[in-house]
This record gives C-alpha cells, sequence and structure tokens, in this order.
C-alpha cells in the first residue's frame, strides 16, 4: 500500500514537526512529509525541515497583510500544495487563518492543532469528564488566556479545519491540569508533552 503524504503548515519552532519526523523514522509512523510550507522563513520549523531534507516552501507573510497579499499568499501556497498531491495537511502552530475560498480548494482532510480544549459541538463550552464547565479559549493566545482565566485544567484539540476558526469536527483531545505556581513556559511545556504524542496517535488514523 501506499506510504500517505504529508504536508505540513507551521510558524514556530517545530517541535510537533520534529515529533513527526522521529515517528517516521522509527517506524512508529508510516507517513512521508513531502513539504513543510511555513510564512516564517527564519523559523524553527523551516530549519528542522531543511535539516531533515525535507523539500520547503518558505513565502514570507507580509506584515499588516492587505486582502489582495493574503489571497496572493494562499493561492502561491495552494499551487505548491497541488504540485505535491498529498492525501493529508497538517496546521502545526500555523499562525495564520486561511480563507474558506482556500480551505474549499484543498480536497484532502486538512487538520489543526490547537494548545486549549474545544468542545464537540464548536460550541463556547467544555463540559469536563466530572461534569465542571470551561470556557472554550479560541485565538492565538489561549495558552495565557487559560492562566489569565484562572482555569483549572486546559489542554489540547486535534480537529478537521473548516472555515469557522477553531470550531472543526474533533479528532483527539488531552487534559492538562494547572497547578500552582505554573507560568506560560511550565504550562506550555506540559501540554507540549501530550500534544506530541496525540498527534501521532491521530496521524496514526491517517495511515
Ligand atoms: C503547538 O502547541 C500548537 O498547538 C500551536 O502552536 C504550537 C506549535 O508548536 N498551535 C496554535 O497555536 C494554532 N493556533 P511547535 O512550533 O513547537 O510545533
Amino acid at each position: 500500500m501506499k506510504t500517505p503524504s504529508l504536508v505540513v503548515f507551521a510558524s514556530g519552532g517545530g517541535s510537533n514537526l520534529q515529533a513527526i519526523i522521529d515517528a517516521i523514522a522509527v517506524a512508529e509512523l508510516q507517513m512521508r512529509i513531502v513539504l513543510v510550507i511555513s510564512d516564517q522563513p527564519n523559523s524553527g520549523a523551516v530549519q528542522r525541515a531543511l535539516t531533515n531534507s525535507i523539500p520547503v516552501c518558505a513565502i514570507p507573510y507580509p506584515r499588516q497583510a492587505t486582502a489582495e497579499q493574503r489571497i496572493a499568499w494562499e493561492s502561491t501556497a495552494i499551487n505548491v500544495i497541488d504540485s505535491f498531491t498529498p492525501d493529508l495537511v497538517l496546521l502545526s502552530g500555523f499562525m495564520r487563518i486561511l480563507s474558506s475560498a482556500t480551505l474549499s480548494r484543498v480536497t484532502v482532510p486538512i487538520l489543526n492543532q490547537h494548545p486549549a480544549l474545544l468542545p464537540d459541538d464548536g460550541g463556547d463550552i467544555v463540559t469536563l469528564h466530572d461534569g465542571r464547565t470551561i470556557p472554550a479559549l479560541r485565538g492565538a493566545h489561549v495558552v495565557r488566556d487559560a492562566l489569565t482565566q484562572n482555569l483549572p485544567v486546559t489542554g489540547c484539540t486535534i480537529h478537521r479545519v473548516v472555515p469557522e476558526v477553531d470550531r472543526g469536527p474533533v479528532l483527539a483531545r488531552a487534559k492538562v491540569d494547572i497547578v500552582p505556581g505554573d507560568d506560560e513556559a511550565s504550562l506550555y511545556a506540559r501540554i507540549r508533552a501530550v500534544e506530541q504524542p496525540l498527534l501521532i496517535a491521530t496521524l496514526q488514523k491517517f495511515e
């Protein structure tokens, strides 16, 4: 059977990209990363891809991009993706919102990683196993938001991407307790520690 091919969009350090590279290297994951696309040419994710001989398409995203520049960026990215004919696309710390027009041009599943708990129903409330509820945190600073809102618990979610940002069907999630003395760095470190195995387990379902 053909090994599924994966395109990864990433803006940041790329620790999750590295987790995928490592899982493939030890045959824990039967997948090929055929391309990494980034809006941040100097990012760790781009560096990790280059170090591992993975093709990279790094297109700088203009500051304060106009609608036309955003369309141009996405259109270039989609044309590049098309030429790699992936079976799956993953947004792994990709800090841009793709337009619904662009999403509709991608015919394979697109997954997104989110460093907070999101509910099954795309709503604004997450119900925990013990019946407590917390707000669904969305946006770019959700680890910090979990602390400033004094939540008892946060976590991470992997979901299918739909045009409504961070509201697509949930594929997997994991809870992370917030402990006294936590700051953004300590909490994010514990989220990453559960997020990476969750990502690999989720990707295995697409093998
Ligand atoms: C991950 O924690 C992912 O959940 C988050 O970015 C991080 C990327 O880390 N995604 C978002 O915040 C998307 N809004 P990495 O660059 O080290 O893999």
